[in-house]
């Protein structure tokens, strides 16, 4: 009798020691989670199947801050000018624009999504810029009205070198693979170049290429699943990593991520998750993040006020890359430094040697593609088998048809080559000196004229900060636009310089930020009286959507 009493208090000593470490490790990874909406994805996507449409009235439209009338009036006319500016000066780009948008889901989906919802379609209809451009030359595209504008999209990222690089790199492919043409399957022999440069470059054992960054991305997180036997991804908290699922908890994807735990970023509480946690396969790095840890990309439509705030410090994610490096070396945890974004713009052996981390995988995309689509997988050789020796069976596959296309790898096989002359080298040289000159210069410029705007920047990429609470900042994209100003679909959040903006192209850039936000200042966007704070912009905001939900 004392002896089955005994195994039962053994057993039940054992159940709550089991449920005790349950909770405690439960009670890390709340810890870990960014405060923020981001940092908890099941709730952002309740909250935003939640959230009601509805659009300003024209008279709310212009007093959304309870602006007094001659304010009103002022932005009003402001308003009507810019109207009249943009239907003389985009008229073929916008009507082209207007007859396909109905046929495309991408153009319907960037257009409304370029402001602030309640002023959305205010703007749309009446503040048409377009979205199609004929021709790139410099650091200039040209629209179907023959209006040159300089290119602070970066067309995405990939625009490293400016549009003539790549122009050059796919004509060059282009005769090196004429011959073979569209072959599938059976490569062309650039692809060993293209293999041997990447393993140098990421000093990695083996490639995979992909169509996109996406699927580099996915190949990745699967490798690691089946090489660990875990069944966990981490992502940090704002990092994009391509739009499939795991990888995109939050809004944007109707199912849940089982199986993605989104981390704070630069956070001992994240470490401490990693340490105790058995499940976690990989934590994806993703170092554009560095410039504004635990938050998205800075859409407008999501500037809703003045509160967003960025800012790159490179000791202090330098000390972070290195912590996370540590932990997953202990844990056997993979870590891929996803580089699709930043790859080659900061450094020719890119974040790895810029940070001087080295990870187990890292995947690369846009820009390595010479201007052709691409994503390629660099790996530890034992993470990128695909198959076990011992267990014939059991494998871990990828495809995809037009992998390692004869045109791509021959653009890419360009760009690799390119970045190996003198003339790429020495654009490297003194990056973040030039850009940081360059962004200092912009924001002092800013600063003298009184503006309530500054940019902060990760090498030649700018995020842009408001000063002052307001509910009109998203206009600023539409002012620069008409100073000749491309932005990308996310609006004024962010500009990407390619590297070869010289100085005056750049000093070009400055004066018509400071025209086009002093004209928006001119007609009185930028008024506020002492009422007017972020918190107050917010609670309005949440008023509205209550109000309108019930
Ligand atoms: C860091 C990062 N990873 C992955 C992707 C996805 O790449 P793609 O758009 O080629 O699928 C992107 C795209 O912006 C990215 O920035």
């Amino acid at each position: 009798m004392e002896t089955i009493r005994l195994f039962y208090y053994i057993l039940g000593g054992i159940f709550t020691l089991w449920l005790l470490a349950k909770v405690y490790r439960r009670l890390q990874l709340s810890r870990a989670k960014h405060r923020s909406l981001a940092g908890h994805s099941r709730w952002a996507r309740r909250f935003a199947a939640l959230v009601p449409y509805y659009e300003y009235s024209e008279e709310q439209f212009f007093a959304a801050d309870d602006a007094p009338p001659d304010i009103v009036k002022q932005r009003r006319d402001g308003f009507a000018r810019l109207a009249d500016l943009y239907a003389q000066r985009f008229t073929k780009t916008a009507a082209l624009t207007k007859e396909v948008t109905d046929g495309i889901s991408d153009m319907q989906f960037t257009s409304r999504y370029r402001v602030p919802y309640q002023f959305s379609r205010y703007v749309r209809e009446r503040l048409r810029g377009g979205s199609f451009v004929q021709s790139s030359h410099g650091v200039m595209v040209k629209d179907l009205d023959g209006n040159e504008l300089y290119d602070l999209t970066g067309s995405y990222g990939v625009n490293v070198f400016g549009y003539d690089f790549y122009k050059e790199c796919i004509e060059r492919g282009n005769e090196r693979v004429r011959e073979l043409g569209p072959v599938l399957g059976a490569l062309h022999p650039v692809v060993g170049y293209n293999v041997k440069r990447l393993r140098e470059i990421s000093g990695l054992d083996e490639v995979s290429f992909h169509m996109s960054g996406t699927e580099a991305v996915m190949q990745a997180v699967r490798l690691a699943r089946y090489h660990t036997k875990r069944t966990h991804l981490v992502r940090l908290c704002g990092a994009y990593h391509g739009w499939w699922g795991d990888v995109q908890p939050g809004p944007g994807n109707p199912q849940t991520a089982h199986e993605t735990y989104t981390l704070s970023d630069m956070s001992d509480a994240t470490l401490t998750v990693l340490r105790i946690r058995k499940d976690i396969a990989c934590v994806l790095v993703n170092p554009l993040q560095a410039l504004h840890p635990n938050s998205g990309a800075p859409g407008d439509s999501t500037l809703v006020d003045s509160s967003r705030s960025a800012h790159y410090n490179r000791a202090a994610y330098t000390h972070w890359l290195k912590q996370l490096r540590e932990v997953c070396t202990q844990k056997n945890i993979v870590l891929i430094f996803d580089e699709v974004f930043v790859g080659f713009r900061l450094a020719p052996g890119g974040a790895q040697e810029y940070f001087g981390i080295k990870a187990d995988m890292v995947t690369y995309g846009k820009t390595l593609g010479g201007g052709l689509p691409i994503g390629a997988l660099c790996g530890r050789k034992d993470l990128m088998k695909r198959f076990r020796e011992d267990r014939p069976a059991d494998i871990c596959f990828a495809r995809g048809t037009f992998n390692s296309h004869p045109y791509v790898m021959a653009s890419t096989y360009e760009f690799l080559q390119r970045l190996e002359s003198d003339q790429v080298k020495n654009i490297y040289a003194n990056l973040d000196v030039t850009w940081n000159a360059r962004a200092a210069k912009l924001n002092a410029r800013l600063r003298e004229a009184q503006l309530p705007v500054q940019v902060a920047n990760l090498s030649s990429i700018f995020t842009v900060m408001y000063t002052e609470p307001s509910r009109y900042n998203w206009m600023l994209q539409f002012y620069l636009r008409a100073q000749g100003l491309a932005l990308s679909w996310v609006g004024t959040g962010r500009f990407i310089f390619s590297l070869n903006y010289s100085d005056a192209d750049f000093a070009a850039v400055v004066d018509r930020m400071i025209n086009g936000a002093q004209a928006m200042q001119r007609d009185g966007w930028w008024w506020r009286d002492s009422l007017l704070t972020n918190k107050m912009i917010k609670r309005r905001i949440l008023k509205e959507l209550l109000s309108h939900l019930f």
